[in-house]
């Protein structure tokens, strides 16, 4: 792996008041606003119990401004101290004066939960670490806090002030999630081989094509298996699809992905057949029956039998995002196939976040898999070989705090 970065048990920091930035950023049901899983928070809340008598100071950013999962973190500081048994407190503000009031009178032992960090603009935004560390954000807090503890793995990949801005103020150290992950895919690294297969889903078109560039430039993706909403991308790209797709700049995604496909026809595998909802429930068709592309939800049986082939074949598989919208019984056969297809392929297999990997627990084969991670796009940052802001300021963490303690 070769990065050098501290860890917390390099640093003292008993009594101490820790800022924990973590990510927590959790699907959200668009109707009742209720916490659609809790992988992140489980992952987080083991990294609250390697700092049991520590003040520690909770911090992670929700959804993105102007969507409607951009929430507070109120449900989740409640979830969390369900997971830890122990009360975390949560405070509606991130750096105004009752947050700073609140940390300096954490017991040690006590836990408080900030509200969301992008409520801040500067959160939202990408800093070097010299500016980041000038941001009221980070100003502010600074001097209520005594050490810094990363571990937003799936965070890695912005450089926002609360990730860049804290290594060269106060000693900071890696938590368990960025820890586990690090070790795993350096492990990976050594075994892995080709053929590589992507498996691509869910509904984030713009990161899948996104992630689509940076494998390829990287050499890590001979094929990409598509489905979910990039899968209908590419299926209009072909000409294999009738109507709107309807997303938000999808013209520019047609014809990217149209592009793709002309530079290389042999690396793009579309689904042969989707899944609808008809009058007796599933009913699987091709992609040029649809009505409107609203209408499917999963992959079909003939679908799920090619990728299932590419999928067994493949020296290292990573999948990101499902085929299907598999809450429903009816529309999971997809997610369920390909799922199995990996646990039981023999080439290693990476699976990226927290969707799939609740599917896994859901179908009982979470340890058939190599590797499951709950980020999204740092993971593929991370495989496509670029430099991640997070592991960067804990390298120069590591350079500037190695020899002291908190
Ligand atoms: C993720 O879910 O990938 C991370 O929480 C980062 O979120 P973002 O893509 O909105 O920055």
């Amino acid at each position: 792996m070769g990065i050098k970065m501290l860890t917390i048990e390099d640093l003292d920091l008993e009594g101490k008041r820790v800022f924990l930035r973590v990510d927590i950023n959790t699907p959200i049901h668009p109707e009742t606003g209720a916490l659609m899983e809790r992988a992140r928070l489980e992952e987080a809340a083991m990294t609250v119990k390697d700092l049991p008598n520590s003040k520690v100071v909770v911090a992670s950013h929700q959804g993105r401004v102007g969507r409607p999962d951009y929430t507070s973190l109120e449900a989740h500081a409640k979830v969390l101290g369900d997971i830890i048994e122990k009360e975390v407190r949560f405070v509606p503000d991130v750096f105004g004066p009752e947050a700073l009031s609140l940390i300096d009178s954490l017991p040690d032992g006590g836990v408080l939960m900030l509200d969301n960090l992008r409520f801040t603009a500067e959160e939202n935004q990408e800093y070097k670490p010299a500016d980041a560390e000038k941001t009221h954000l980070v100003s502010r807090l600074k001097g209520h806090v005594d050490a810094c503890v990363l571990d937003a793995f799936s965070t890695s990949h912005r450089a926002s002030p609360t990730i860049v801005g804290f290594a060269g103020l106060v000693p900071t150290c890696a938590g368990r999630t960025v820890g586990r992950e690090l070790r795993m895919l350096d492990r990976i690294e050594s075994v892995e081989k080709g053929p590589y297969v992507t498996v691509l889903g869910g509904a984030k078109v713009n990161d899948r094509l996104e992630a689509i560039d940076a494998l390829i430039a990287n050499g890590r993706a001979d094929r990409v298996l598509l489905s979910g909403v990039v899968g209908l991308v590419f299926l209009k790209a072909a000409g294999k699809l009738r109507g709107d797709i309807g997303v938000d700049g999808e013209q520019k995604f047609v014809i990217r992905a149209r592009q793709l496909m002309d530079e290389d026809p042999e690396r793009f595998v579309l689904p042969l057949d989707v899944a609808t909802r008809g009058e007796g429930g599933r009913k699987e068709v091709e992609p040029w029956q649809v009505g409107s592309a609203a209408q499917v939800l999963d992959i079909g049986s003939k679908s799920i039998d090619r990728y299932s082939h590419y999928i067994k074949g493949a020296g290292t598989v990573f999948m990101s995002g499902p085929p299907g919208a598999f809450e429903w019984e009816e529309f999971s056969l997809g997610t369920e196939g390909l799922l199995r297809a990996m646990a039981s392929s023999l080439g290693t297999t990476i699976i990226s976040g927290g969707h799939l990997s609740t599917a896994l627990v859901k179908y009982g084969i979470h340890d058939q898999i190599d590797h499951i991670s709950t980020a999204g796009g740092a993971l593929v940052q991370y495989l496509a070989g670029k430099r991640l802001p997070l592991i960067d300021a804990l390298e120069r963490a590591a350079e500037k705090w190695g020899r002291s303690k908190a």
